[in-house]
C-alpha cells in the first residue's frame, strides 16, 4: 500500500514558479521510488496573490496549507510590491503562514558539499567540512513585537519590542539539543545575554533544558562573537540554537559556507509533523526568468520534508546523496560554477539530480 500525503505547493514570485517545478520533480520521482501517493494542490502567495486576489496570503492558500501534511514554498517578493504598506507586502504572507500553522523552529543546515570548497569566497581549508545546523526561533522575538511609529517634537520615534516568553524558549532549546543528539552531539546557544534582557531568560532556560540532555555539549556565545567565529571556524559549529533576528542573520551569513545561497535548505517546523519547506534564498529578481537559478536548496529542501513530514530518513538520505553526486559529478548551475565550468540551467540540474536517483530504484 503506497503512503498517502498531501502536499501544498506554492511557487510564488521571481525564480520561485522555476525552481519549484525542479523540487516538484524530485518530489515525484522520489515518492515513486519509495511508494508514496501524493495529492498535490497549487497555490497562491506572495505578490502574484496581492495581484490577483488583493491579499499576500489568501484565506484559500491557507486552507489548503492547514489542510496539508507538507507545503513547499519557492519565494515570495520583488521590486513590484516593494513600495507597498506592511499589509500588502509579500513577506507577510510568510511571517502569517509560520505563525498560524505555528511552525516555530526554522532549522538550517550548512554544509560544504566535497568539491565545491572553491565557490566559497572563504579559503578552502576554512569551509572544509563544514556541517551546522541553525535552529532559529521564527515565530517569537523583535519580528512579532509590537511596533509604531509616533510623532514627537524632535521627529518620529520609532519602536520595535523583542519579547521572549520562557515556553517559547523552552519548546525551541528542547528541539536544538534532540537534534544535537543525533548529530555531533553539541549545542551553541547564540544570545547577547550581555544587554539583553530577554538573552538573559534565554541563557537561563539553556542551561535548565541541558540537565535533561547531559549526553550533550552546550555552550554560550554572545551573537557578535558568533557572527566572527561562523567564518572563522565554522566547522567546529554542530548545532547552534538561537532566537529569530539572530537566526536570520546568522543563516544569511552562513550561506557563503556554501558556495552560494543557492544552495541552502530550510525546513519550518512545529510540535507535529507538518512542516513548511522552502530555500533560504529570496525571489532574486535580478535573475529571474532566465532559467539559470540554483534549484538544490529547493531540491534540499524536500529532502528535509521526507525526513520531517514523513519521517523518512532513507528517502530524505537518498536525495541528499544524489545532489553530493551530481555536484561531485561538476554539475553546475551558475552560481556556483568557477571558470572553466560549463553551467547548468535550472531544469538541467534538476534534471541530473533525477537520472541520479533513477540510478537507486
Ligand atoms: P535573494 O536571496 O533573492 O537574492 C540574493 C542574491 O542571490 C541575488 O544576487 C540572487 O540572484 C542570488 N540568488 C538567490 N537565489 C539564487 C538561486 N537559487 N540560484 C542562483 N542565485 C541565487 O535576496 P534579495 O535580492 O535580497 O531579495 C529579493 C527579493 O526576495 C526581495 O523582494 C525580498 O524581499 C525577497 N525575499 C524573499 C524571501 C522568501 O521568500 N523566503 C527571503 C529573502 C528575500
Ligand atoms: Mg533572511
Amino acid at each position: 500500500m503506497d503512503k498517502q500525503y498531501k502536499v501544498t505547493v506554492l511557487p510564488g514570485d521571481g525564480i520561485g514558479p522555476e525552481i519549484v517545478e525542479e523540487g516538484v520533480k524530485v518530489l515525484k520521482q522520489a515518492g515513486k521510488q519509495f511508494g508514496y501517493r501524493f495529492q498535490l494542490d497549487f497555490g497562491l502567495v506572495g505578490g502574484g496573490a496581492i495581484d490577483r486576489v488583493q491579499t499576500p496570503l489568501p484565506q484559500e492558500t491557507l486552507r489548503q496549507c492547514r489542510d496539508a501534511d507538507a507545503v513547499l514554498l519557492g519565494a515570495v517578493g520583488g521590486p513590484d510590491w516593494d513600495q507597498n504598506p506592511p499589509e500588502l507586502r509579500p513577506e507577510k504572507a510568510l511571517l502569517d503562514l509560520r505563525k498560524k500553522l505555528g511552525l516555530f523552529a526554522n532549522l538550517r543546515p550548512v554544509q560544504c558539499f566535497p568539491g565545491l570548497e572553491e565557490s566559497s569566497t572563504l579559503k578552502k581549508d576554512v569551509v572544509n567540512g563544514v556541517d551546522l545546523l541553525v535552529v532559529r526561533e521564527l515565530t517569537g522575538g523583535i519580528y512579532f513585537g509590537e511596533k509604531y511609529t509616533e510623532k514627537t517634537g524632535k521627529g518620529e520615534k520609532a519602536t520595535d519590542t523583542l519579547v521572549y516568553q520562557e515556553h517559547e524558549v523552552e519548546r525551541i532549546m528542547r528541539r536544538g539539543f534532540e537534534l544535537a543528539r543525533k548529530r555531533r552531539k553539541k549545542v551553541t546557544s547564540v544570545d547577547k545575554a550581555n544587554v539583553l534582557e530577554s538573552s538573559r531568560l534565554w541563557r537561563k532556560v539553556a542551561q535548565r533544558v541541558a540537565r535533561d540532555y547531559p549526553d550533550v555539549e552546550l555552550e554560550h556565545m554572545l551573537v557578535d562573537n558568533c557572527a566572527m567565529q561562523m567564518i572563522r571556524r565554522p566547522a567546529e559549529f554542530d548545532v547552534i540554537v538561537t532566537e529569530n533576528m539572530f537566526g536570520d542573520i546568522l543563516s544569511d551569513e552562513s550561506a557563503v559556507l556554501t558556495g552560494s545561497i543557492g544552495m541552502l535548505p530550510s525546513a519550518s517546523i512545529g510540535e507535529g509533523t507538518k512542516g513548511l519547506y522552502e530555500p533560504v534564498h529570496g525571489s532574486a529578481p535580478d535573475i529571474a526568468g532566465q532559467g539559470v537559478s540554483n534549484p538544490v536548496a529547493t531540491i534540499l529542501s524536500v529532502a528535509m520534508m521526507f525526513r520531517h513530514s514523513f519521517q523518512d530518513e532513507e528517502a530524505a538520505r537518498t536525495i541528499e546523496h544524489a545532489v553530493i553526486n551530481v555536484l561531485a559529478q561538476g554539475a553546475r548551475t551558475m552560481d556556483v560554477a568557477v571558470p572553466g565550468d560549463l553551467a547548468l540551467s535550472t531544469d538541467q540540474m534538476g534534471d541530473r539530480v533525477v537520472e541520479e536517483l533513477k540510478k537507486r530504484q
